[in-house]
């Protein structure tokens, strides 16, 4: 994780640092710091806590010294001791003259402290970067050259990094580095930057470089000399950036979460547009590469995923399944990579991934590639790592999201497995068309449903305050919306701190009951639909057991009026189509209910948006 900026050109380096590094803070947030490229000398300013401690302190300095024209930055999310000053980053060797910011892990750095402590190195911080930086000193020395001397360390580095580095003596130039983790250059008229992500650098340039694995770029004010892991000089495509500035405002919203959530409905609408006409129109998904020969012979899907996409992914099953009768397991990446898992060329293996530079999910897609699989990437960067592995690449088009929390990715990613698997049933004849065109159009209901839940908020707004001061939260339902019911506690839990566990509502009884009094809300999915009558009886259950009972529904029913403490009415909509609208208003619900404690909505502790590290 962690968030690199670096800067060399005519502009005041510590502002566009101190700005590109405000865009990168989603990947981290626990300490932030630069270092200035002065004459003679490099300043270097560091702090604990979010960036704004950063910039109070460099406020406080004399303008002659940080009145530079190169430098490099970082905000850090905690590997390798604790989040300080002095883990913060940049890093230094002994005399200061080399600095580095670094976003990975380097794996052999036990290895290589030792050694580089006989040479007589004294290390400060904890971190795994401080061995990188004195590795890289030492080869300075040697051979008095930035960009040999990297090129050497990282040739003795095991693991995952992005560097940036400069040396006193070298003024002119920033060396950059990468290997499973990502990096771009920006692309300027006598300027240029490194950044781990686009939005630190979109105000400034819409060109691009991307760096792959195992090369090492020289960044001057006037040019990109960039070479591979032999160290032979060659060319990279200059790219055009994808995003618009605007995409990073918050649009009058107070925190980006909620805009992101009301964005739903427009999210929803991109997708079908070109995808899906109306209901009695095939789907159409040219993304998919596989043959209508290989499709046929598909005979299992594994889906890989972490987190709310690994959520999205058990949604996905069970539409899959339903409608293309294909065998599909869901797994965590972080499981499917340490166990002999089994695939071949018939398997189609879906990696799902907002960010598409999730670790876990990168290992584990290249396992499954090994075994020669199909690999369809569902994500919302095609420009990532992960979208570079795909043999089918299906964007999601959900627009940049900043939260740490996901919401709008969610439902796009909903989107995209609800389309694959009606082509998939369409392109294997599994469903009958009748069935196929009866989803298609409650799909094509959905940006209305989600306006409507969207303009009037005040009743989940209402429960959010009541139950605010809870200290844990239950959440239940069964079929397809027990993916509902975890995603919805993962969005309380990360941004509330509340304890919260979804379960499928039939197994309250094997033990979680045993939680139950009058103090613990329990929220209840209750859709229209073959569960329907089995998840009321959970209810009764549970309200024998005193709890308070909250009810998320799309329909009337008498029954509901002794049982439930409150209840939210959502639209009608299908059983099968409905967690797309039940997530939204646990999204809402977590949201408000950290606004009331006021929690740090969009940056919630310990947390990072992209997790590049395994
Ligand atoms: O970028 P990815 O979708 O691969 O990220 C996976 C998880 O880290 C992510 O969904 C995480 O759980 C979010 N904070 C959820 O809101």
């Amino acid at each position: 994780m962690c968030g690199i900026v670096g800067y060399i050109g005519k502009r005041k380096a510590v502002e566009v640092i101190l700005k590109g590094l405000s865009h990168l803070e989603y990947r981290g947030y626990d300490s932030a710091g630069v270092a200035l490229m002065a004459k003679d000398k490099i300043n270097i300013y560091k702090a604990a806590g979010k960036l704004n401690n950063l910039k109070e302190i460099i406020s406080k300095q004399n303008e002659a010294d940080i009145n530079t024209h190169a430098g490099i930055g970082h905000t850090r999310w905690a590997t390798h001791g604790m989040p300080s000053e002095i883990n913060a980053h940049p890093h230094t060797c002994n005399c200061k003259s080399l600095v580095i910011v670094h976003n990975g892990i380097i794996e052999n750095y036990k290895d290589l402290k030792p050694v580089l402590e006989k040479k007589g190195s004294k290390f400060k911080s904890e971190t795994d970067t401080e061995v990188a930086a004195h590795l890289i000193a030492y080869e300075f020395e040697e051979k008095k050259d930035l960009l040999k001397a990297v090129q050497s360390a990282v040739k003795k580095l095991k693991g995952a990094y992005a560097f940036s580095v400069m040396h006193k003596t070298m003024p002119d130039r920033i060396i950059a580095a990468r290997k499973n983790a990502p990096l771009i250059i920006g692309v300027g008229e006598g300027e240029n930057f490194i950044a781990s992500d686009i939005p630190a650098v979109i105000e400034y340039t819409k060109k691009a470089i991307y760096l792959s694995d195992n090369q090492v770029a020289e960044i001057k004010a006037d040019s990109v000399k960039i070479y591979d892991e032999n160290d032979n000089l060659i060319q990279n495509k200059v790219e055009c950036l994808p995003f618009e500035p605007v995409a990073l405002s918050k649009m009058g919203y107070k925190h980006y979460m909620l805009k992101e959530i009301h964005e739903q409905p427009d999210v929803v609408r991109n997708i079908l547009t070109d995808k899906l006409k109306n209901k009695d129109a095939e789907v159409v998904l040219d993304d998919v590469k596989l043959t209508r020969e290989q499709l046929k012979k598909i005979n299992r899907i594994q889906i890989i995923a972490c987190g709310t996409s690994l959520h999205a992914g058990l949604v996905g099953k069970y539409v899959i399944e339903e409608l293309a009768k294909i065998p599909t397991d869901v797994e965590a990446s972080s499981e499917y990579i340490y166990r002999n898992t089994i695939a071949d060329e018939n398997t189609l293996v879906i990696g799902i991934s907002q960010s598409g530079e999730t670790a876990d999910t990168i290992t584990a897609i290249k396992q499954a590639k090994a075994k020669n699989s199909h690999i369809a990437i569902i994500t919302n960067r095609k420009d990532s790592a992960m979208a570079r592995l795909a043999d089918s690449l299906l964007p999601i088009n959900a627009g940049i999201e900043v939260s740490v929390a996901a919401t709008k990715s969610y439902i796009a990613q909903l989107l995209s497995l609800y389309l694959l698997a009606i082509y998939l049933a369409e392109n294997t004849n599994k469903t009958s068309s009748k069935e196929l065109s009866e989803i298609k159009k409650e799909l094509l209901s959905l940006p209305s449903k989600l306006e409507i839940i969207l303009n009037d908020t005040k009743k989940v707004q209402e429960i959010s305050k009541k139950y605010s001061n809870s200290k844990d939260f239950i959440f239940i339902a069964r079929g397809i919306n027990y993916p509902s019911a975890l995603e919805g506690a993962l969005k309380l839990k990360e941004i509330s701190y509340i304890n919260a566990t979804g379960y499928p509502a039939g197994e309250l009884k094997h033990g979680p009951i045993a939680m139950l009094d009058n103090t613990m809300p329990v929220l209840a999915i209750l859709n229209k639909g073959t569960v329907y009558d089995k998840i009321l009886s959970n209810c009764e259950e549970a309200k024998a057991r005193q709890a308070r009972l909250i009810g998320v529904t799309n329909l009337i029913d008498e029954k509901h009026k002794n049982l439930f403490d409150d209840l939210i009415l959502i639209p009608e909509i299908s059983d099968m189509v409905s967690p797309a609208l039940n997530i939204t208003v646990l999204q809402l619900l977590a949201y408000h209910i950290s606004e009331y404690l006021g929690k740090d909505v969009d940056q919630p502790r310990n947390l990072a948006k992209s997790v590049t590290v395994e």
